[in-house]
């Protein structure tokens, strides 16, 4: 249990993890927009779960701070505000309803387009709630409304 305890202790000062505030404060929030390292951060919390993801939505910067949040095929969902696209917040994958013309009888069902939004990786210890950042090197799309550049381009969409 010791050796628990100074692992999270050490933890906590590790590189690239941010506090981000009380859990108990963060429950009460439900949302809260936090910017780490320059990036604008939306920490959720919804049905006992925190999720942490890029806070503008990669489809055209729209704020994800305002989006419901649904169940959609067995994966919670953030849908934007804007055009209603459809984040899960465990993958960072888009949703979509679609017929697959190659099937006989083709019938509606989800499908997802891929990860589009970054997502990042929230622990809690002793009451306290750290965001690390995603470092997958890959490209996400997600990041173009991130940063300087991206404040113009949310003022363009
Ligand atoms: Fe989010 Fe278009 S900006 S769905």
């Amino acid at each position: 249990k010791d050796f628990q305890k100074v692992m999270e202790a050490k933890d906590q000062t590790a590189p690239g993890l941010h506090f981000v505030g009380k859990k108990e404060e963060l429950i009460q929030a439900k949302r809260s927009f936090r910017t780490l390292e320059g990036r604008d951060i939306l920490i959720i919390y919804h049905e006992g779960v925190f999720h942490a993801v890029d806070s503008y939505c990669y489809h055209a910067g729209g704020m994800l701070q305002n989006g419901d949040i649904e169940e959609i095929n067995g994966k919670m969902c953030i849908i934007c505000p804007k055009h209603k696209y459809k984040i899960t917040l465990t993958e960072g994958e888009c949703l979509y309803k679609g017929k697959d013309p190659r099937e006989k009888s083709p019938v509606t069902r989800w499908y997802s387009k891929g990860v589009k939004q970054r997502i990042h990786v929230v622990t809690e210890s002793d009451g306290n709630v750290f965001v690390k950042l995603s470092v997958s090197p890959a490209w996400i799309e997600s990041d173009y409304y991130q940063g300087e550049k991206g404040k113009v381009e949310r003022a363009k969409a």
